[in-house]
């Protein structure tokens, strides 16, 4: 049994968050909930109390004494729902004047937030680097959903239905009370690559692609903190994004499929595991010119790329006799399900790999600081696992695998 502590902030999705508290009670936790003033207005103290049966935390008691922090010490998680903007630039920011932003501030438990607002609120880009920030301190961000909104038009900004949070929520309290038992990739060393080659044309042209290099880097940061000595390969990911990373994880920068391929083959050599995720670019121009190609005014054709093949890095790695006991692969596919399905089972089958994860990107979906959808497939093109949220979230449930995997090699 842990002890959860459910923050309310005031939003009308607040009448959402008894059903959270239940579920958490009915998986067998000790449940306090903090409120902020403003919430009490959407959901009064007697309901609280009368779910909880016991005081809802709304004055900051015994400031300046330990008492004020009691909540944050005996918490094992910390569910903010609703999360509103306002809360969310609050705990962006380090505040502590009201007992849901101060028990954050003051704990080191996990720290699940489910965001709900106005469609502008969520966009507004101020929210959206406030969630960026929160991410990269490791707080866990349930994305809202779409649909009608309490203000009667509708968007982005719902709050997802409060069992689905109770569930996710849920699930990361297990993860970390399995990370504090032992770090479960401990004594391993996992490859992984990131983001996307860029294949020179001349001095200031390349052929690239929008891999941000996002979910690799969250791959090895989750590996890395479940004990792992990692190696990351990245390829152009942006200085902001390369700040996520955990200062003990080894980095190789490349530019082009080349230089991926060189850099992955020599890092291999002794891994645990390789974690593919880099976009490659499977055709480079022929031959990169030394000086930038103009454009001649008196002609009005252009001039014709001609490209060669790339070779394929995670094929090479897994024929080869440097393969490490696990290789995963990433296929990011567009179409119909049963149409990804099917390329996912051939790219398993071909690449030599024992899994690929599967995900459909689009002009909106899959690339960037966005939420993934996940499927894994073994080698022989069954779906064995499917991981959803966002990419830490991911990252997370792919690095048990990883140590389940190699676990097993053992047994
Ligand atoms: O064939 P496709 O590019 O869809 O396969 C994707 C997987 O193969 C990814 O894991 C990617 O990193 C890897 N790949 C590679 N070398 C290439 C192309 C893709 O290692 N030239």
């Amino acid at each position: 049994m842990a002890t959860i502590v459910v923050g309310v902030t005031g939003g009308v999705a607040a009448f959402k968050a008894p059903i959270v508290v239940r579920e958490c009670q009915r998986a067998g936790h000790d449940v306090y909930v903090a409120a902020t003033r403003a919430s009490l207005e959407f959901v009064g103290r007697s309901t609280w109390e009368g779910i909880t049966s016991r005081p809802v935390a709304v004055e900051i008691a015994g400031e300046g004494r330990a008492e004020h922090v009691e909540l944050a010490r005996v918490a094992d998680l910390i569910i903010i729902v609703p999360a509103t903007a306002n809360t969310l630039a609050r705990l962006a920011s380090g505040f502590a004047d009201d007992m849901v932003s101060l028990t954050v501030l003051a704990s080191d438990a996990p720290v699940v937030v489910a965001p709900a607002m106005h469609s502008n609120m969520w966009l507004a880009p101020a929210t959206q680097a406030n969630v960026a920030t929160l991410r990269g301190r490791g707080v866990h961000v349930i994305d809202p959903a779409s649909g009608a909104l309490g203000s009667g038009d509708s968007g982005i900004g719902r709050l997802p239905e409060p069992e689905e949070i109770a569930r996710r929520a849920l699930e990361v309290l297990a993860r970390a009370e399995k990370a504090d038992s032992a770090p479960i990739l401990d004594g391993r060393t996992v490859v992984v690559t990131a983001g996307g080659t860029r294949e020179p044309i001349d001095p200031v042209r390349f052929l690239g692609n929008k891999s941000s290099g996002r979910q690799g880097l969250a791959i090895a940061a989750a590996a890395a903190r479940s004990g792992a000595t990692v190696r990351l390969i990245a390829a152009n990911i942006d200085d902001s994004v390369m700040t996520l990373l955990p200062p003990s994880v080894e980095v190789t920068r490349v530019g082009s499929a080349l230089d991926m391929r060189e850099a992955t083959m020599a890092q291999v050599v002794g891994a645990d595991a390789l974690v593919m995720t880099a976009a490659v670019a499977d055709f480079r121009p022929q031959s990169a010119q030394a000086s930038k190609m103009k454009k001649d005014p008196a002609r009005s054709d252009a001039p014709v790329l001609h490209l060669v093949r790339n070779p394929d890095i995670l094929f090479e790695v897994g024929h080869s006799n440097i393969r490490p006991p696990l290789v995963i692969g990433f296929a990011a596919e567009t179409g119909t399900d049963e149409e990804i399905l099917a390329y996912g089972a051939d790219k398993a089958a071909r690449k030599g790999v024992d899994f690929i994860c599967l995900n459909r990107v689009g002009a909106t979906v899959g690339f960037g600081d966005v939420p993934n959808d996940i499927r894994l497939l073994d080698a022989s093109g069954r779906v064995v696992g499917r991981y959803t949220g966002s990419k830490d979230e991911v990252a997370a449930g792919l690095a048990d695998q990883i140590a389940a995997f190699l676990d097993s090699l053992e047994r």
